[in-house]
């Protein structure tokens, strides 16, 4: 024994991108393979309204109509769920912060616990594409494994490749108005925080245009960067 401690802190990762991007499809494929956890404060809420609770009655009809639920509500809500203990290891934030203030409050929170941001990896795709991906997403009933009509359908058609379960959803956001609001609500409020982050030296950028498993190798690669 030489005395020395050696300490590890937990990982931080922020997938940044408009709807669509595929940060959820990324962000279960770094929890495999990183054994982090993914955090997705669009699937908070979702339980939230599912659950009945005060948050999700709050948030129900912004997020059917595409807006921002409010920064005191989801803070609340990430606050909690980065307390678990299963994040103890690190998390993978999958769509927060969202507004500058988000960001800010993330800022405090991990600076409460010694933790830091490794990385903000921002997903550079065009609007375009992003309607196309959203209006043939839907996912598994059973587990939540996301696919897609066109780009990602199950090797044998109606089972799940994950879970073998035969029901699948869809949400209920998914439609193409909806989906313009939150690409509007994504220039205005979240694409800011690529300078945020930048100013703060952990943003990081990855071309999310191309096949799901070309995205994945590349953002592998920063990602081990970015915790070693
Ligand atoms: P949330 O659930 O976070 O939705 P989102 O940000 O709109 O993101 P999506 O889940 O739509 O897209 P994604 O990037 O994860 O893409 P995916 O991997 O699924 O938020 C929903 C709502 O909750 C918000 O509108 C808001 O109201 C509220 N909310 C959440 N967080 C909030 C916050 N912090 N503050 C305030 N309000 C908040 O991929 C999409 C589809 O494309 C899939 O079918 C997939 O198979 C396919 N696909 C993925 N990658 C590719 C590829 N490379 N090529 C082809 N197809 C692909």
């Amino acid at each position: 024994m030489d005395g020395t401690t050696t300490t590890t802190t937990p990982a931080v990762l922020i997938l940044l991108g408009p709807p669509g991007a595929g940060k959820g499809t990324q962000a279960r494929k770094l929890e495999e393979d990183f054994g982090l956890v993914q955090l997705s404060t669009g699937d908070l809420l979702r339980a939230a309204v599912a659950q009945g609770t005060e948050a999700g009655k709050a948030a129900k009809a912004v997020m059917e109509a595409g807006g921002l639920v409010s920064d005191e509500i989801v803070i609340a809500i990430l606050r909690d769920r980065l307390a678990a203990p299963d994040c103890a290891g690190g998390v993978i934030l999958d769509g927060f912060p969202r507004t500058t203030v988000q960001a800010q409050a993330l800022d405090q929170l991990l600076a409460e616990s010694g933790q830091s941001i490794n990385a903000a990896i921002s997903f550079e795709v065009d609007d375009a594409a992003m309607v196309d991906r959203i209006s043939g997403r839907y996912t598994c009933a059973g587990c939540g494994e996301g696919y897609h009509d066109s780009f990602k359908q199950p090797a044998v058609a109606g089972t799940c490749d994950k879970c073998g379960a035969t029901e699948f959803k869809r949400r209920s956001d998914d439609k193409a108005e909806t989906v313009a609001a939150r690409l509007e609500a994504y220039h205005a409020d979240t694409a800011p925080l690529i300078g945020y982050y930048d100013a703060a030296g952990v943003l990081q950028k990855i071309d999310a245009m191309g096949r799901i498993d070309t995205i994945f190798a590349d953002l592998s690669r920063t990602v081990s960067a970015a915790i070693a």
